[in-house]
């Protein structure tokens, strides 16, 4: 190998060996960020029952999202937190308050408010969180 190539070959295989750490971290962070927005690894999120993005949650049968989860208030003290993805291909579920269901507009699945599966071709439950009411704030982990 000329000298000349011999250098040129060490300066490009230098700089990728220097943005990679950049490369590796860019996409690190991307994970971070994902999984706050997700709210799936945190300590919990919460949720001021008196904003009103979430009145409907004053009422049992309302529902309200935030993130990646649906908010069901089942009864005067129970809250049911659900993830939105759904466990056959991961398409985003919605709760429809008129049927009490949560079925996924792709291939069919339904589940229960309990995140059980109702219909297929979804194998396994919605995951669902801890809800925790203080006053009025829900935590939900
Ligand atoms: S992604 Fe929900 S049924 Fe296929």
């Amino acid at each position: 190998m000329e000298r000349r190539k011999f250098f040129r070959n060490f300066a490009v295989g230098g700089s990728l060996l220097l943005t990679a750490p950049v490369i590796f971290n860019s996409c690190s962070d991307d994970l971070t960020e994902d999984d706050n927005n997700n709210n799936n690894n945190t300590g919990g999120i919460t949720v001021d029952l008196t904003d009103p993005d979430y009145a409907a949650l004053k009422t049992v049968g309302g529902f309200a999202y935030k993130g990646d989860i649906i908010i069901i208030r089942s009864t005067e003290t129970v809250y049911i937190a659900l993830s939105k993805v759904c466990t056959h291909l991961q398409c985003t579920v919605t709760y429809s308050s008129s049927s009490k269901d949560i079925p996924c507009p792709c291939h069919g699945s339904k589940f229960n408010t309990e995140g059980a599966v109702l219909n297929g071709p979804a194998a396994s439950p919605l995951k669902k969180y801890d809800v925790k009411q203080n006053g009025n704030t829900l935590t939900i982990s």
